[in-house]
């Protein structure tokens, strides 16, 4: 879609409480049917193969006015309150009030990455060396970089890597990392956590999750995992199923602290998995 016409893009992720799919399909027709007739413009709803009762609301808007007319309007407005008693909704893309919404489109967003993220003082255009000399020789920076490494994917593999580095394995000796990337381009990273109980150790990729999924993301592409190992370390059973249920048919990307070690989709890992869908 063309960006200078005028026209924006809304989506929003729905996840519909058990037993109201019934009510919630019921919503988007109608709320499909005002877009029409009042000519604020179109809306899909697209369902998630992977996640049970999870939807794409896609909103294609006239223009920004139309937008901003269709949120003021009452009858839509008595619809998206009772949507919100039946469902959670996380907005993705908000192409209203942003210019530059298209910007936001997921795998749009994720190749336009900088390379330099650098903010203030730093976003220097000259290179005046650093303010302490060159004492430092390493990259010191700790935690995910968007470093725009091949096709303006963000490296997951080194993110993870770099988790790594804090895994507590003081028992089992065996650290790994993980780093989760969502849907919006951020990545989370994780790391094993042991402890004296031996039972209550938590994977790496459980912990990203975890973290993820605290702080609101709802929305995941892949997830690289790394170990110290020549074979490659697949997540525990344990862990696919929490990556399954939160994270669908994520892409899975497996390395040691040298290279890559092959890519997999996580239905392959878990043929016939048990989820919501099953209760
Ligand atoms: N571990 C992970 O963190 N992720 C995996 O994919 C496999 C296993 C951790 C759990 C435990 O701390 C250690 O590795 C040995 O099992």
């Amino acid at each position: 879609m063309d960006n200078s016409d005028g026209r924006r893009l809304s989506v929003s992720l729905v996840d519909v409480a058990d037993g109201h799919e019934g009510d919630f399909l019921t919503i988007s027709r109608h709320f499909e049917a005002i877009l029409i007739r009042k000519d604020y413009g179109r809306a899909e709803m697209i369902r998630d193969e992977a996640m049970p009762h999870r939807f794409y609301a896609v909103r294609y808007w006239t223009d920004a006015t139309a937008a901003e007319r269709c949120h003021r309007d009452p009858e839509v407005q008595a619809l998206t309150a009772k949507l919100y008693t039946i469902g959670r909704v996380t907005h993705v893309v908000n192409g209203v009030r942003r210019q530059d919404a298209m910007r936001l489109l997921l795998d749009d967003r994720r190749a336009r990455i900088e390379a330099d993220r650098r903010a203030g003082f730093d976003r220097r255009t000259k290179d005046v060396g650093r303010a302490e000399g060159n004492r430092r020789r390493k990259d010191r920076r700790l935690g995910p970089r968007r470093v725009r490494d091949h096709g303006g994917e963000v490296d997951l593999v080194g993110a993870a890597r770099r988790a790594r580095e804090f895994a507590d394995a003081a028992f089992s000796n065996f650290k790994v990392g993980a780093a989760l990337e969502t849907g919006d381009g951020t990545v989370i990273t994780g790391c094993n956590i042991e402890n004296a109980t031996y039972g209550l150790t938590i994977c790496a990729e459980r912990v990203a999750m975890f973290k993820a999924l605290s702080e609101g993301h709802r929305v995941f592409t892949r997830i690289a995992i790394v170990a110290d190992t020549d074979s490659p370390t697949p997540p525990c059973g344990a862990c696919r199923q929490i990556l399954w249920e939160f994270g669908g048919n994520l892409e899975i990307e497996l390395a040691n602290l040298q290279e890559s070690k092959g890519k997999h989709h996580l239905k392959n890992l878990l043929p016939l998995p048990f989820d919501a869908r099953l209760l």
